[in-house]
């Protein structure tokens, strides 16, 4: 079975009520392809979430953006992944390079995290990727393949991970992956999980990409095979998020 496209919606920390709302009502209106070609979910802040779980269109699902990388407990300002679960928030957003560098979460935690979050029956959108200066000095694979392993080394499952590729550098700077730049390293990953892993699992992972992902872009980056879909920041504030999912056609 080919792998479903994937959208994602990365809020970020932005929004207001009056503003989620907004959002919310662009996305319910907006005409997007079947549930059965492209799997959309978005990421409010946690203090929206249960807002816009309730007021969402059917099809579309939600994600936090971080959990906590254990049973919860005495761990101020954290949220666990027991409490999304039980707010039936079925996705949650992990190792996004926001957190790994400017919050310092090492690979190993972020695995943690991930098999923890899976433990409980959430699903993972993963978030791996390289800095500039790492992909100047020649060691793209090598940073994603470490962060992909400390995955994999702690997971038996794939069955609930969506792995994005997301290049800092691409990151809200509005300077895009070439399609060829993002495929070669998708294909690079998949090989990676081949090696690494199993067959099955490389052949079914969606590896989607993320890095200022727009409505002029989007189309070309969809068509590269190793493409599964999209991790989008920026422009998921806004209409344009409707032709992304589109792109899924
Ligand atoms: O999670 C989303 C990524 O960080 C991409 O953000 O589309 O604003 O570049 P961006």
């Amino acid at each position: 079975m080919g792998r479903k496209f994937f959208v994602g919606g990365n809020w970020k920390c932005n929004g207001t009520t009056e503003e989620v709302k907004k959002i919310v009502s662009v996305l319910n209106e907006g005409q997007v392809p079947s549930s059965d070609v492209v799997e959309v979910v978005v990421s409010p802040p946690f203090v929206f979430l249960g807002l816009v779980k309730s007021s969402l269109r059917p099809g579309f699902h939600v994600a936090a953006q971080n959990c906590w990388v254990k049973k919860g407990g005495a761990f101020t300002g954290e949220i666990s992944a027991e409490m999304l679960v039980n707010l039936e928030i079925p996705w949650v957003i992990l190792g996004h390079s926001e957190r790994r560098l400017i919050l310092n979460e090492l690979n190993e935690f972020v695995g943690d995290k991930v098999a923890y979050a899976l433990s409980q029956g959430l699903k993972v959108i993963a978030c791996v990727g390289e800095t500039l200066e790492q992909r100047e000095a020649g060691s793209t694979m090598e940073v994603v393949a470490a962060q992909t392993k400390a995955i994999a080394d702690r997971v038996s499952s794939w069955s609930n991970i969506v792995l994005a590729y997301e290049p800092v550098w691409a990151i809200g700077t509005g300077k895009v992956a070439t399609p060829a730049q993002a495929q070669e390293v998708h294909f690079e990953l998949r090989k990676w999980l081949l090696a690494n892993t199993s067959p099955e699992i490389a052949a079914a992972t969606r590896i989607i990409y993320g890095g200022s992902v727009n409505g002029a872009n989007c189309k070309e980056l969809a068509a590269q095979p190793d493409v599964d879909g999209f991790l989008v920041g920026g422009a998921s504030l806004k209409p344009e998020f409707i032709d992304i999912i589109k792109s899924a056609e």
